[in-house]
């Protein structure tokens, strides 16, 4: 990866150091400079793009923060993944299936874009498996019925949409761009959920029991999805003025409880919070505690399926050894055939 050498785009002139080397390299008054210039170009809303200069701690809140984002879907394709074999149709099998690739994809798309930063995907995934980077808590838990598949389209990827379609706006450009695309995509998983959990409703009273069981299960995991209340969340305030997020914790956990609410009653399911009721005064719903307690635990590891998850992960990374390798070894093939047919060319066109 090349160092950053330029500052934001289009403020070239306010730094006059292009091609200077890294910020390390650079005496206090240029990377002074520098600063203004990232600085004026966030509060623009420009994007800021690999080769521009960010400040340190910007750039390794990114990789933190995408790094998560990428584990997060490659380990969200096992809980489902568990399903495949046993959906009841055809139809639903490759929507499942198709769905599970999706969020292979979106881990592609987010590792890329980690890399842009100076990170490889390698770096990544070892420190994945080795238990140093997170991923979402979520996944920590399992998916005991067909209803499972349902609930985690609705609301998990219901809560994942409330939170990454303000993420098309952030401020670094190839997070921002794979954005765009994931959230259509996980547009598409949401109502692939309710439309499933529709059916079951409808269904026997057998099916409907199982629905709101899902229901039940996934409605708080999905609540915590969205972080610590704004008052504990350690890296919210200095993330909003990087404009890397736009919204606090609570205000998005508000906005998806607010959408949940009428769509559980269209769906004929109850949600499983007694305190759950609209303020006039607010405009929203209240609801009730959540409890902080097991979002803590599952985040230290001790959640039903933390272990099992990281090692289903570790052993298809090893698995997939094979694989990278002969991958590895068709592109250097190609790129020496590339850059013999160059220079034969060459020798062709010389007088
Ligand atoms: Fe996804
Ligand atoms: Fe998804």
């Amino acid at each position: 990866m090349t160092p950053v050498t330029s500052p934001p785009h289009g403020h070239a002139a306010a730094a006059g150091a292009n091609g200077a080397p890294g910020a390390d390299g650079l005496d206090p008054e240029a990377v002074s400079a520098f600063q203004a210039a990232f600085d004026t170009a966030v509060a623009a809303d420009e994007r800021i793009e690999p080769r521009d200069w960010m400040p340190d701690a910007y750039r390794s809140t990114l990789v933190r923060q995408i790094a998560q984002h990428a584990h997060s879907e490659i380990i969200g394709m096992q809980p489902e993944a568990n399903w495949i074999a046993r959906a009841p149709s055809l139809r639903r099998k490759a929507i499942l299936m198709a769905k599970v690739q999706d969020e292979a994809g979106h881990g592609l798309y987010l590792y890329g874009a980690a890399e842009t930063l100076g990170t490889s995907r390698e770096e990544l995934l070892d420190k994945l498996h080795a238990g140093r980077q997170k991923y979402s808590s979520i996944f920590n838990y399992p998916t005991l019925t067909w209803a499972d598949v349902g609930a985690i389209g609705w609301l998990v990827d219901g809560a994942a949409i409330t939170n990454q379609v303000p993420l098309c706006r952030c401020s670094y450009g190839p997070y921002a761009r794979a954005m765009v695309r994931i959230c259509k995509e996980e547009s598409f998983h949401q109502r692939q959920g309710y439309e499933l959990l529709l059916a079951l409703t409808r269904g026997t009273e057998a099916q409907r029991a199982m629905a709101q069981d899902a229901v039940d299960r996934w409605w708080w995991p999905s609540l915590m999805m969205f972080g610590p209340p704004d008052d504990e969340s350690a890296h919210s305030a200095q993330s909003m003025a990087w404009k890397i997020k736009r919204h606090s914790n609570d205000e998005l956990r508000q906005r998806f409880v607010d959408i949940c609410v009428p769509q559980a009653e269209a769906l004929g399911l109850t949600l499983p919070d007694p305190d759950l009721r609209w303020n006039e005064e607010r405009g929203h719903w209240d609801f009730g505690a959540i409890d902080w307690r097991e979002f803590r635990e599952v985040l230290k590891g001790n959640g039903p399926c933390n272990e099992q998850r990281l090692e289903q992960r570790r052993r298809a990374h090893e698995n997939g050894a094979w694989v990278r390798e002969a991958a590895a070894a068709h592109a250097a093939k190609q790129s020496a055939r590339a850059s013999q047919d160059g220079a034969s060319r060459t020798a062709r066109s010389e007088p």
